[in-house]
């Protein structure tokens, strides 16, 4: 097992990508704290894992609040002995609108989940990091990082683009500390992050953007499954990935290519 004796992060995991990259951490060894603010998907993701001989602990936290992040990190540690590999996964689409149309609380709630909770997701877990040296990685998107042509969805995709930019000042901050940080960048996935979504008023912003027949999921003609985006995060937390670190890799098949 690659990952054994080792110690996980993973937020975002009651659900989606999120809950495959926990499931396949934790069959390669990882004891995996199991993060979400849902307390029904973090119980079940738990449950898979422990089905198959696991190790996992929910922590029931938002992930944009900081004192729940503090003790969601507290509990880990506290029960696994050691933390190595923390994946910021947790993520919302939040509101969809021209500009003009979005509201400056609509704005804030996105970049509060996505960034600034990937943000503390670091803070609270990299003193613990360091004590070993570990992996941190990022889940991203190829939305604000190589593809900017869906209509509305600014604070989305800034929130993404900027934790690409975080990734890279943690490498250089951390690398001394024997850390690796990394960006995982999907594109279109089977999840259920698009239940939350509202699009107001989008069809009134037109980005004149033409697609060739067929050409918008250029490897497989479909999304992925969660499930073919978790061995990327295993290969970025084990040592397989030791000399690769302040890296985006984008998980799409292929899509950004063709909407870049
Ligand atoms: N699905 C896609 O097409 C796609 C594409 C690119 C990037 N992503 C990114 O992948 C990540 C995972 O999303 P997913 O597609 O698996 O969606 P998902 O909705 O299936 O899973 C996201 C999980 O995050 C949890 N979550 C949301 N807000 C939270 C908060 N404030 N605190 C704690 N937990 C919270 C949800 O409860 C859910 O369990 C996100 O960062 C998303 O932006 C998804």
């Amino acid at each position: 097992m690659k990952l054994h004796d080792q110690s996980a992060l993973v937020t975002g995991a009651g659900s989606g990508i999120g809950r495959a990259i926990a499931l396949l951490l934790a069959q390669e060894g990882a004891h995996v704290g199991v993060l979400d603010f849902n307390a029904n998907g973090a119980r079940e993701t738990v449950d898979l894992i422990t089905q198959n001989g696991g190790k996992a602990l929910a922590l029931v936290a938002d992930v944009s609040d900081a004192p729940q992040m503090q003790n969601a990190v507290a509990a880990l540690v506290e029960a696994s002995g050691r933390l190595d590999i923390i994946v910021a996964n947790a993520g919302i689409n939040g509101v969809w609108a021209p500009v003009d149309d979005l509201e400056a609380d609509e704005w804030d709630k996105t970049l509060a989940v996505n960034l600034k909770g990937t943000f503390l997701t670091f803070k609270y877990a990299v003193p613990h990091l360091k004590v070993r040296g570990g992996s941190a990685m990022i889940v991203a998107s190829m939305h604000g990082t190589r593809t900017y042509t869906i209509a509305g969805s600014t604070a989305y995709a800034c929130s993404k683009g900027a934790q690409v930019v975080f990734a890279k000042k943690m490498a250089l901050e951390l690398a001394r500390h024997k850390i690796r940080v990394n960006v995982l960048c999907p594109g279109s996935t089977k999840t259920h992050v698009n239940d939350d979504r509202v699009l107001r008023n989008i069809e009134s912003i037109n980005l004149n953007i033409q697609y060739a027949p067929g050409s918008k999921l250029p490897l497989l003609g479909r999304p992925a499954e969660p499930e073919e985006i978790a061995p990327l995060a295993l290969f970025l937390a084990s040592e397989d990935s030791g000399f690769i670190s302040g890296a985006e890799i984008h998980i799409d098949g292929g899509q950004s290519l063709v909407i870049a």
